[in-house]
């Protein structure tokens, strides 16, 4: 069995090594050398951050009666921004060195005094997050714009549009999935803090008298979520935030901080937004009550998930190594390809023959890699890396018997099954 590596700064340089090598992730820009902090996912990134993404969507809008999703637009009228209170809070303290004036987050460091140079740091300013652009050919105030730093605007400005369609009572949810945008003032340790990033957000509306109920609630859901992500719960830390540190708009929130191999940091937090965002949205409440005929302002409980944050930590919690052998082993539902098929030779083209015919007829129900260079031992080598849960080999007794050898990544069991078979099989292990 594979021996699980220890959370070292060493396992980072190796998940990066290959994520890099493997096709996960690529430095963004690379040829052009690269711009500060930006990624690009590569074939088996995007596979694997679309499986988050959809057993996300599965777990938390398919599967439930009381969430329902939107997608919206990535810019928004700037009059949201006013109103949500981003444009006067959205900001972290930036300190300037005075000797080599390389800049910083005051509330990362250690010490006060530059971290480069140990020179002397001018007084904190405020320094606003948001990724300002201008709309149409006239740069002016009137045509500035911002990328937006939180889906969360777009459920609370189509509330009332969703309200009416969907005809929902409290207590519903709205779901999101999509680019945010932070002008960080210090982006680093790969995906996991960037400029342009992937969340996947949830605004669930109630009561006021029932928040605290909710708040419980979905810090469960949260938590049965990080179990279909793979993670052992013993590298998961809640932290309550105190008073002064919490989002301008939050009256209590519950980071889920991780165990990264650089320090414990937030992976995903849990808010309860009052009716804060609602009310400075819509002047009028923007909900009744079907039988009282109440108007009232829903309070909102957001659990919040870093779509990148998933990807490294889903990463880091899969790698394993036994000497030579680096194998991914991702929860089957999260791997890019879930099958490999191989035929035994590549030179006998009466087994190439058949592993094709395999290999398209597996294609029709799971994403599945063909491979024929090198030997066997090679190539099961090659998918472990990758996590590819199984392998199929396509040999003689193949061609006499019409069945394939199955090769299990994580047991590295060997059995044999037949071809038509093979669908209902491979069924069953990936549900
Ligand atoms: N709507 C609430 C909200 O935006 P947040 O804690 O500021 O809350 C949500 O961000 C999540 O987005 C975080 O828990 C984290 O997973 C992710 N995140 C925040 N900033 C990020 C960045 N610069 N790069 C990558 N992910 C980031």
């Amino acid at each position: 069995m594979a021996k699980k590596e220890e959370n070292t700064s060493d396992l980072m340089e190796k998940i990066v090594s290959l994520c890099k090598r493997r096709g996960f992730v690529f430095p963004g820009s690379e040829i052009y050398g690269g711009l500060a902090n930006s990624f690009d996912y590569g074939p088996l990134g995007v596979e694997l951050e679309n499986n988050i993404k959809n057993i996300w969507w599965k777990r938390f809008v398919h599967q439930r009666d009381d969430v329902v999703g939107i997608d919206a637009a990535l810019i928004m009228n700037p009059k949201v921004w006013e109103a949500s209170g981003h444009l006067e809070n959205f900001s972290d303290p930036l300190v300037e060195c005075k000797k080599c004036h390389h800049r910083f987050r005051e509330d990362q460091l250690k010490e006060k005094k530059c971290p480069d140079c140990k020179g002397e740091l001018m007084p904190a300013k405020q320094f606003n997050l948001m990724l300002k652009t201008f709309l149409g050919p006239v740069e002016n105030s009137d045509s500035a714009v911002y990328l937006r730093p939180e889906i969360a605007q777009t459920m609370f400005v189509d509330f009332k549009n969703v309200l009416d369609t969907t005809r929902r009572k409290l207590p519903f949810g709205v779901a999101s999935q999509g680019k945010a945008f932070r002008n960080e003032i210090t982006p680093g340790n790969f995906i996991f803090r960037t400029r342009e990033f992937n969340l996947m957000e949830l605004e669930y509306f109630v009561r006021e008298d029932e928040w605290k109920k909710w708040f419980e609630y979905w810090k469960g859901e949260m938590e049965n979520w990080l179990l279909d992500l793979g993670v052992n719960m013993k590298h998961i830390h809640q932290v309550e935030i105190p008073n002064g540190e919490r989002a301008h708009y939050s009256k209590r929130t519950v980071d889920f901080e991780y165990e990264y191999p650089f320090g414990q940091k937030e992976l995903y937090g849990l808010a309860y937004r009052t009716d804060f965002d609602l009310k400075n949205h819509f002047k009028e409440p923007p909900y009744e009550d079907a039988e009282s005929g109440e108007k009232f302002y829903p309070h909102v409980i957001e659990p919040t998930f870093g779509l990148d944050r998933s990807v490294l930590v889903a990463l880091l919690e899969a790698y394993c190594q036994e000497k030579d052998r680096v194998v991914l082993k991702l929860p089957v539902k999260l791997a890019p390809y879930k099958v490999a098929v191989f035929p035994l030779l590549k030179n006998k083209p009466e087994l190439v023959k058949k592993a094709t015919e395999v290999y398209h007829q597996l294609k029709k129900n799971f994403t599945v890699a063909f491979d024929d260079r090198g030997n066997i031992g090679k190539r099961y080598y090659s998918q472990d890396e990758i996590g590819t849960p199984f392998c199929v080999t396509i040999d003689f007794d193949t061609l006499e018997n019409d069945d394939v050898t199955v090769r299990d990544r994580d047991t590295m069991k060997q059995e044999r099954i037949k071809i038509k078979e093979l669908t209902n099989f491979f069924n069953g292990k990936l549900a």
